[in-house]
């Protein structure tokens, strides 16, 4: 049964939201587990649409776990039944494709179904593909399926990546773990949740140095034992109710963040005229960030989105609809994905003017937004059409809310803690 979102707009809202932990870490370190017949403890993962249907998929491989209580996970690799990944398990998540790095190093063999058709763009997987046949796979794609072996193992090598892909990056990190020797991986993608992804590995037994740059050194080792891991917090999620207290003119505490994955985002948002405050405190590694609207009317910013540390793509939507009320006009660039604004017709319903010129969108704001009926089309489109609803006069129902659930923890209880008037049903 589909779900829907009511949300009566114009409250600001004000409170305190925990920040729940990472999709984007939480779904390879759960790969992760593939690497060891150890036992895989991770803590303060999100309990989301998409990390069930990792779970599912790693449960069908015949991985051993518990369930996943108050945030935290056992996961045991000792006895596979399958490495075959198949559509059924993998067309809803790209992010499956995590899998096929762990399972060909340490079984030498898998046979993965290519990820589902996706909104955002074509994102293939060649570039994960080419990486293992380097390090020796012999790889063919036969009636959608990925089939990979490496009869004799990984070996080690130089990888250059044309583009820093994320999962890309992380499926090569892992599979290098267990290969024959030093694998560089030249171009790595230096995304917080990378090198969360490194320090995970080098925690299980693995040798890498470099994680978090550019270069990243990976010195094969025989074989990884479990460990336990605190997956970190959800940058995304911060950086989305951050422009939350924003758009509604309200203030929030974000509790347990990391400031420094979100300077990009707490720039853009300072030129728009919205201030923020980081406390830490002794001995916590996270930081809370009080987040608070300075000025009447928000002041244009024009963005591009790039690889970390740059403005992150999953960030766009939501940083759009702020513009649109804005006292001007901004241009926001989306430069990692080539079909990453089918929020703009869905906002421009809401009274939103924006024009798309090839990847650059032009944005005028307006005095307000006004309430309608709107499809979500992908998880942040989805959650920029639910803050555009907290902001608009009227009443805004935000339909096929199922993407929201694939990455938002609590959404919807976490929004109405701090005064949001959103109810969901059933239709
Ligand atoms: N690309 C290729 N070939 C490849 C891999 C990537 O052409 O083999 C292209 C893609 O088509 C895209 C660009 O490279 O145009 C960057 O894609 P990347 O591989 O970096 O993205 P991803 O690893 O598939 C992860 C996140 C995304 C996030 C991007 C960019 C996970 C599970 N997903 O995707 O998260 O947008 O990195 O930061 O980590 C989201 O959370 O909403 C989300 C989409």
């Amino acid at each position: 049964m589909l779900q829907s979102m009511k949300i009566s707009g114009g409250t600001p809202l004000v409170g305190t939201i925990e920040i729940s932990g990472a999709k984007n870490l939480a779904l390879p370190a759960l790969a992760a587990s593939l690497l060891t017949d150890g036992n895989l403890s991770l803590h303060r993962v999100p309990n989301l649409e998409d990390v069930k249907s990792m779970l599912r998929l790693l449960v069908h491989l015949g991985v051993d776990m518990g369930d996943l209580m108050a945030g935290t996970i056992i996961l045991t690799a000792n006895g596979l039944k399958t490495l075959d990944a198949g559509y059924d398990f993998v067309r809803k998540m790209r992010g499956s494709i995590l899998v096929l790095g762990p399972l060909v190093a340490r079984f030498r063999k898998a046979a993965v179904s290519l990820p589902g058709g996706c909104a955002i763009g074509a994102r293939g997987v060649d570039l994960h593909l080419k990486a293992l046949e380097h390090m020796g796979a012999s790889i063919t794609i036969e009636n959608g399926y990925i089939n990979a072996s490496a009869p004799n193992g990984l070996i080690g090598c130089d990888i250059i990546l044309p583009i820093p892909t994320v999962t890309g990056t992380e499926n090569i990190l892992m599979a290098a773990t267990l290969a024959k020797g030093i694998t560089r991986i030249i171009n790595a993608a230096m995304e917080p949740e990378v090198a969360a992804l490194a320090d995970l590995l080098i925690k299980m037994g693995a040798k890498i140095t470099g994680h978090g740059s550019s270069i990243v050194t990976i010195d094969g080792v025989d074989s990884l034992s479990g460990t336990d891991f605190t997956i970190l917090p959800d940058r995304i999620e911060a950086g989305t109710y951050a422009i939350a207290a924003a758009l509604t003119n309200g203030k929030l505490l974000l509790k347990n963040c990391k400031y420094d994955h979100l300077a990009a985002l707490f720039d853009a948002l300072h030129l728009a005229g919205v201030t923020h405050q980081v406390h830490r405190e002794a001995g916590n590694e996270y930081e809370d960030i009080e987040v608070w609207r300075n000025i009447e009317i928000i002041n244009p910013v024009s963005i591009q989105t790039t690889p970390f540390p740059g403005f992150a793509t999953d960030l766009q939507a939501q940083f759009m609809t702020l513009m649109t009320i804005c006292n001007g006009t901004a241009a926001i660039t989306e430069n990692i994905f080539e079909n990453r604004f089918m929020h703009v017709p869905e906002l421009s319903r809401m009274g939103a003017n924006i024009s798309i010129h090839g990847k650059t969108a032009i944005v005028t704001g307006q005095p307000f937004l006004r309430g309608t009926n709107v499809m979500a089309t992908d998880l942040r489109a989805s959650v920029s059409l639910v803050l555009a609803g907290l902001t608009a006069h009227g009443e805004t129902i935000v339909n096929r809310l199922y993407h929201i659930d694939r990455g938002y923890e609590n959404i919807d209880q976490k929004l109405r803690t701090c005064g949001a008037n959103i109810e969901r049903f059933t239709v």
